[in-house]
């Protein structure tokens, strides 16, 4: 392990924007006058090298990484927030700019997966408790030195080679989340995951623990991972490395699931064109798909145990309750619009693209109609209108409206005059 010599300066010139060089420059020239050293850390050196646009600017300093954070705000005429008591700060500058300061820090972990306990160090003990090589390189700032790469770990040679590489045997242990990200920036950067690191990920989906705080960071990258470019991918990658059964031991990726990826791949492509406006979870309708093999007690219970939100809950359950006698009524021969309404109009758009990814050619127009046109279709006639004609609001003013929809929808009445005539009838009847 040797340091790498190589100056970037040249690099960093080029391809970050200049107020943020400017940052950086400040920030090596404020760690010089305090005695400290100062880098550039994470997933910024790592997309700089690789010509990716990133402006996660985290900055880790041999020193006390809070007052360093002070004194670069005053420099900077910005302001520091978030103070943690591992020494990390955040220094927002006018115009929203972020910079993410920390002290370098051994982490040692008195059990898997806890909280770390931490200890001030050096640059290079702070790179070694990091995830993967790529991700363990820093760039140093003071003056003089601006620019220096700073390679314990060989992380340049894996980027050109395009590997995934754990720094250490205990990485995943100590983290699992790692497990995912693993996977994440193998796919994100289309990278091969080195082969003693798949065994450790193998090993560790055995070993590792989660307590409720790991549990809440690994759905964190789940969603990560699940709203990258090419999710189907990724979750083929995840079976691989054995680590579906970290979501639910019941996940499998059987028949049943890789139809399902691959239809969910075509009928989000159509949606997205054909509704570029609606920005539907994709995280939460591929979750909605590993999800497919369980039961609904199951399913609700995996959504608990990540702490999904009620709401995120009903769409991943919606997906899946009563679907099979949805698909067999929207299947019946020349359906009505209004049948087709009723049948869809519960379901959350996430909700509604998981059941299209199951659903038969027919049965797919038929959606398409209601995504297209049947969710649109609004009544002429008003609350108002109703008030009017002596209808005080209620139960029935609301089955009243409803039913002047179906109506609508099956053809029978174009102008507000029809609606409104409808209603009226349907009122004297039930006054009858
Ligand atoms: N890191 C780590 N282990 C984790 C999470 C983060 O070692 N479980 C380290 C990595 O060095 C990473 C840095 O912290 O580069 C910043 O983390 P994060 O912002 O999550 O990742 P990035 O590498 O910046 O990736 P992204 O582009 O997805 O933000």
């Amino acid at each position: 392990m040797k340091t790498s010599p190589k100056n970037i300066k040249g690099v960093m010139e080029d391809r970050l924007p200049k107020k943020v060089v400017q940052a950086l420059k400040a920030a090596g020239e404020v760690a010089e006058g305090m005695n400290y050293s100062a880098y550039l850390v994470g997933g910024l050196v790592r997309d700089l090298l690789l010509g990716v646009e990133n402006l996660d600017v985290d900055i880790t300093v041999e020193g006390e990484g809070i007052a360093f954070a002070e004194k670069l705000a005053q420099r900077l005429s910005g302001r520091v927030k978030g103070i943690t008591r591992f020494g990390t700060a955040i220094v927002t500058l006018r115009g929203g700019f972020k910079i993410d300061v920390a002290t370098a820090r051994r982490e040692y972990y008195e059990r898997p997966a806890a909280l770390p306990t931490v200890q001030k160090s050096s640059i290079r003990e702070d790179q070694f408790r990091r995830d993967f090589t790529i991700n363990a390189m820093a760039i140093k700032l003071n003056p003089g030195e601006f620019g220096k790469l700073i390679d314990f770990f060989a992380g340049e040679r894996d980027l050109k080679r395009g590997v995934v590489r754990a720094l250490h045997k205990k990485s995943f242990l100590d983290d699992p989340t790692r497990i995912f990200r693993a996977v994440r920036f193998s796919e994100r950067y289309q990278f091969k995951i080195d082969e003693g690191t798949k065994d450790l990920i193998k090993q560790a989906t055995n070993l590792a623990m989660f307590d409720e705080l790991t549990i809440e960071r690994v759905r964190d990258e789940l969603v990560l991972i699940l709203s990258e470019e090419n999710p189907a991918r990724a979750i083929k990658k995840m079976a691989e490395l054995h680590e579906l059964k970290f979501i639910h031991p019941r996940i499998k990726l059987n028949k049943q699931l890789r139809k399902l990826l691959g239809n969910l791949e075509e009928v989000l492509s159509w949606f997205r064109s054909s509704f570029p406006k609606e920005k539907p979870s994709p995280w939460l309708i591929y979750f909605s798909a590993l999800l497919r093999g369980l039961t609904l007690k199951e399913a609700r219970a995996a959504c608990q145990r990540f702490h999904l939100s009620r709401k995120d809950e009903e769409k991943v359950i919606k997906g899946k309750e009563g679907v099979s006698r949805k698909l067999r009524e929207l299947g019946k021969e020349k359906p009505r619009p209004s049948q087709i309404y009723l049948q869809l109009e519960s379901l959350p758009l996430e909700s509604l693209l998981v059941v299209m990814a199951r659903a038969s050619r027919i049965v797919r127009e038929r959606i398409s109609l209601y995504l297209r046109e049947l969710r649109r279709a609004r009544l002429k006639v008003t609350g108002d209108d109703l008030k009017e004609l002596g209808l005080r609001p209620g139960p029935k003013f609301a089955e009243l409206l409803k039913k002047t929809l179906i109506a609508k929808l099956d053809g029978s009445l174009k102008t507000k005059e029809d609606e409104l005539n409808y209603v009226k009838m349907n009122i004297s009847r039930m006054r009858r």
